[in-house]
């Protein structure tokens, strides 16, 4: 773990090494091998031997001179076959604490060159949100938070899916209930009614359904096929109905977001980047950077370090529609122009690699993303206990709204059977368990490496033991109860017992989690540096009573160490995006 302390260790060895002829040799911290032997150790000495022809330990032993005069450090002690191990004086780590604590940007460091990032994440089409959806929310809100408390200047999008071939068999369903509605007159010119005929209930069943009809009878597919057609060539009634019903979706898919914590600054849809796309074709042909095969238009996109092979880009079909990698690409020029982004970041599963391949290169090719950097921050799929995608009982794909309402009864239950707020009003036992379900899937999500698909088990991820959410709000709903029972009797914090030393700094180590969960685009690094920190508390508590019988100022003491901690705490949890109940 690095703090500012490491850091500022960092800085005195690297003039340490100067001064003995060993400026080529990095001034970096490693990690003690143990906790007693020092915080921090230095391993310098035995890269530099080669170089001054010297023994490591004679080295180690003037860079332990060196620092055990720099500023911050209580001890540096040389260990056989050449390290120094460094302990931090208990005074600096109590100041860097307490400065942590009084930062409203809770010691987070910010990044040196703030850039204008896009993160496109969550990514729903129109019809209900599904477990596939979980993980694009809970990382890219994450990533979010993450970015933007490190000084980027962040800009979060949808991009909601509401222009391909679904549009079009909702919108045949739709007839088939109503043929004589004003809206599939093909000559009527508008004005249109307000009421639709459908309500955002019926959305929900209206796309499975479309797609059931589209499955059992090919006539039915072929007029959802003619009707998507008849929408992007823009007739004015399933025009005005289908603006309709996207913004009714839209109501209800943001309502869920919502209550995944996750937030959105631009609600916009492929649909919107459509007006750029004639223009966009036309530009592409013109500078040839797509060329024509038969009426369709491709792009290639092959580069020489390739070791499989990646088929052209097809950004118009031989029937002239434009497809998914068409409107992706005109958004990246609307990001790019509108926007003014430096980096967009796509937050989508994995199995999309090879299309953010092709539409990457064919934006750089074309010069449509400027300096902009797009990257995919792919992840992979959440499994059921049987390793197969995450299904309902029935074998169904199961729904965002239904998996959160799963892991809320659940929540509900464990809360139950722990005898927990039992005084509550019924309010406030059903927000306890909505935080609390949610927090189980966020943390469940984020414990692992993006890259890796995972076993979504909801019963162990909604228990209040082991790695858990629950776990891990329950940690802070505890130093809060503790802390308002103190009411505000804390003092300069005076470290004494080796809990204490090692809670300050596991709290201090907030700022290198962020760092490093940004820099890998993978928030489970935050994840486990917070648990390890839920760990040093629950140590801390078990050795250090808080509001026990004791002297005065290591009363007072305690009480600043458990704010600090409940500050490191809190700001983590709201990176991941969990919210945490007054009490459970
Ligand atoms: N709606 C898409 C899907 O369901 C995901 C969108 C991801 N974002 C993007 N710009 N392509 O696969």
């Amino acid at each position: 773990m690095t703090t500012v302390l490491h850091q500022a260790a960092e800085h005195a060895l690297g003039a340490a090494l100067i001064s003995l002829g060993l400026q080529d040799v990095p001034a970096r911290l490693l990690p003690c091998p143990k906790p007693e032997l020092g915080h921090a150790a230095i391993g310098s000495a035995l890269q530099g031997a080669k170089l001054l022809k010297r023994s490591p330990m004679s080295i180690a032993a003037d860079i332990a001179v060196a620092m055990s005069g720099a500023s911050g450090i209580a001890k540096a002690e040389v260990a056989p076959p050449g390290y120094v191990n460094l302990t931090f004086t208990d005074d600096a780590i109590a100041a860097a604490l307490e400065a942590q604590a009084a930062d409203p940007k809770c010691g987070i460091p910010g990044v040196p060159a703030p850039e204008k990032v896009v993160i496109d994440f969550g990514g729903p089409n129109i019809k209900p949100m599904h477990v596939g959806h979980l993980r694009s929310l809970v990382i890219g809100e994450a990533l979010r938070r993450m970015l933007e408390a490190i000084g980027h200047d962040v800009v979060s999008d949808i991009h909601l899916g509401d222009w391909g071939l679904p549009s079009g068999m909702i919108l045949a369903e739709i007839r088939h209930r109503f043929p004589e509605a004003p809206w599939f007159d093909q000559a009527a010119q508008g004005p249109f009614p307000e009421e639709l005929p459908v309500s955002v209930d019926d959305l929900s069943s209206l796309y499975p359904q479309a797609a059931a009809a589209c499955k059992a009878d090919e006539s039915r597919m072929e007029e959802a096929r003619a009707t998507t057609a008849a929408l992007q060539a823009g007739q004015p009634g399933l025009s005005a109905l289908w603006r309709s019903i996207v913004a009714l979706a839209k109501g209800r898919i943001l309502e869920s977001c919502d209550r995944l914590g996750a937030h959105f600054d631009l609600t916009l849809g492929e649909s919107d980047a459509q007006p750029e796309i004639p223009a966009l074709l036309a530009y592409l042909e013109a500078t040839g950077a797509a060329r024509r095969d038969g009426a369709a238009l491709l792009m290639d996109v092959v580069a020489s370090e390739d070791r499989h092979e990646v088929p052209p880009l097809v950004v118009k079909k031989g029937d002239g529609s434009a497809l998914y990698a068409t409107t992706d690409l005109a958004t990246i020029l609307m990001r790019r122009r509108d926007l003014n982004a430096d980096r967009i970041l796509y937050v989508v599963d994995g199995r999309q690699h090879l299309h953010f391949l092709q539409v990457f290169r064919a934006a750089v090719k074309a010069g449509l993303s400027g300096e902009a950097a797009l990257e995919h921050i792919a992840f992979g799929t959440v499994n059921g206990p049987d390793g197969k995608p995450f299904r309902t009982r029935a074998g169904n794909t199961m729904g965002l709204v239904e998996l959160l309402d799963l892991a809320k009864e659940k929540a509900l239950a464990r809360l139950a059977e722990g005898g927990r707020l039992k005084d509550s009003s019924s309010e406030a036992l059903d927000d306890a368990a909505d935080a609390i379900g949610t927090a189980a899937l966020r943390i469940a999500d984020l414990s692992s490496h993006r890259t890796t698909g995972y076993i979504l088990d909801l019963d162990r991820a909604v228990s209040f033991e082991g790695k858990t959410g629950p776990y891990l709000l329950y940690a802070l709903v505890r130093l809060r109860a503790i802390l308002a029972k103190a009411g505000a009797a804390g003092g300069h914090i005076v470290l004494q017992h080796p809990a204490e030393r090692r809670l300050a700094i596991a709290c201090l180590g907030l700022g290198d989690a962020v760092h490093r969960a940004v820099k890998s685009r993978s928030p489970h690094e935050l994840t486990a540096w917070t648990f390890d920190l839920a760990a040093e508390v629950s140590r801390f508590y078990a050795d250090c009573p808080v509001l026990g019988e004791q002297a005065p100022e290591i009363q007072a003491s305690r009480i600043t160490l458990c704010s600090a901690a409940e500050t490191a705490l809190g700001a983590s949890l709201r990176l991941l995006g969990c919210r945490v109940p007054p009490a459970m």
